[in-house]
């Protein structure tokens, strides 16, 4: 099996500004090109398929351990598959895992022509079918197939993949109808983990509020859809912004999604705070019974203050990279119950929820009733430098993003 390592990682701090990159400043609608191109394939002799992947030996900050990794896949029989990615986003949980700081590992192999063993980064994504074992074919699997990951640690940031039917779900047809590869590749991590927090921590009524911190988040945006279609209503915080035109572009856009209030952090902890959440609530008669805490630290100490006795305090991110705290008197007086959730953890245990989870926000999307976050679309294409891609993972680290940096595959 072939295999070149492209570009060292010591070279690879440079943020590639000249990278081929398009942003989409406003959510976008469902896509009428959801049909990849089809691709002219590099096959070898032997059918063998080459293919390039952001790869690490080692732990550590990203730009520094990527590295674009080339190798060829041999013919897939019995359960494999050889996948061509078409869509993969670049997430924070990604970043932390290649750190090391994430509670699952990514597997380190040496199946991809390396002396030492190397794993590949990235944890989502959608995947077409290009070639296929017999057993995957008896299986119901055919060319063509769009497929998601089953479970986090797959390797995502790489052009093609050899992987067995069990590492895969498929996207039928009717549940990819409309759908982009990006809408598709965003799906199942994002928009699932703020549909089961909605629903499956509290029973929200109509009319009922919730609570979030990281609003203009991928979650976020989810959140503030989803509680709007099902008649939630939402306060939202969001980072203030030093160009305060910027900041207000902000809140007005969240408010487009359907927020019904968008404030900063600061204001949230501002004086005053207790009378406006009164006055968003109809004199404190409509409570706000469910907070979402990516963010941590004292601004979700104070988002918790503004909640109902007995409500619902959830846990899934930790971007300040602060601790949670909680005053005693939250729990003792007011009763406040906190959890935690991981959306890796429940797809495990609930996959047939996960996939209807997945094909009701497509079903959404398809009806112009869920928008895409905004994007910053990646190309890769055959000939991308390393160094350009992982500039790419290197400008997400830096924060206050105007779209998730997802690389969108085009002639591999
Ligand atoms: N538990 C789960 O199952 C699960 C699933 C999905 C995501 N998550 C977590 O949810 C969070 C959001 O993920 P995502 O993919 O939706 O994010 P994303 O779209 O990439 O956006 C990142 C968000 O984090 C905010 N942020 C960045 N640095 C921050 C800091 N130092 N302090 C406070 N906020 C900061 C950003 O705000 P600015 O615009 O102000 O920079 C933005 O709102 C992450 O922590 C992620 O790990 C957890």
């Amino acid at each position: 099996m072939a295999s070149t390592r492209t570009c060292p990682a010591s070279t690879l701090l440079r943020s590639a500004q000249s990278s081929p990159a398009r942003l989409h400043l406003l959510p976008r609608s469902p896509s009428k090109l959801s049909a990849p191109q089809s691709q002219k394939r590099r096959i070898s002799a032997y059918g063998y398929e080459q293919a390039k992947a952001l790869a690490f030996t080692d732990y550590g900050e990203p730009p520094s351990v990527l590295s674009l990794h080339s190798h060829s896949i041999s013919p897939p029989h019995g359960n494999l598959v050889t996948l061509r990615f078409l869509a993969s986003p670049i997430n924070p949980a990604d970043i932390n895992q290649t750190q090391g700081v994430y509670p699952s590992k990514p597997t380190f192999t040496t199946s991809l022509g390396t002396a030492s063993p190397i794993a590949v980064a990235g944890n989502e994504g959608v995947a077409e079918v290009i070639a296929l074992g017999d057993t995957a074919k008896r299986e119901g699997w055919q060319k063509g197939d769009w497929c998601l990951m089953k479970g986090p640690g797959f390797g995502t940031w790489r052009t093609h993949a050899a992987a067995t039917i069990s590492d895969i779900v498929k996207l039928e047809e009717r549940a990819r109808e409309g759908i982009s590869v990006v809408q598709a590749g965003t799906v199942s991590i994002n928009p699932c983990t703020a549909y089961r927090m909605l629903k499956d921590f509290v029973a929200l009524e109509e009319g009922q509020w919730f609570i979030q911190n990281g609003a203009n988040s991928g979650v976020g945006r989810a959140a503030i859809q989803l509680g709007r279609k099902w008649g939630l209503k939402s306060v939202n915080i969001i980072r203030g912004r030093e160009d305060k035109a910027k900041e207000e572009a902000l809140k007005k856009e969240l408010r487009e999604l359907g927020a019904d209030v968008v404030i900063t952090d600061a204001e949230l902890q501002g004086q005053g705070i207790r009378e406006a959440a009164k006055e968003w609530t109809n004199g404190g008669r409509e409570k706000i019974r469910l907070a979402l805490n990516c963010v941590n630290g004292k601004a979700a100490t104070a988002m918790a203050k503004l909640l109902d006795s007995g409500a619902h305090f959830v846990t899934y991110g930790a971007m300040s990279k602060q601790p949670l705290t909680v005053p005693a008197s939250m729990l003792i007086f007011k009763n406040l119950h906190f959890h935690g959730f991981w959306v890796s953890k429940w797809a495990a245990r609930f996959p047939e929820e996960k996939k209807r989870t997945v094909e009701d926000v497509l079903d959404m999307t398809r009806k112009g009733e869920f928008r895409d976050m905004p994007v910053d679309e990646i190309k890769w294409e055959w000939e991308t430098k390393g160094e350009d891609l992982i500039g790419k993972v290197k400008d997400t680290l830096e924060g206050y993003r105007e779209g998730k940096g997802v690389f969108v595959f085009g002639k591999t």
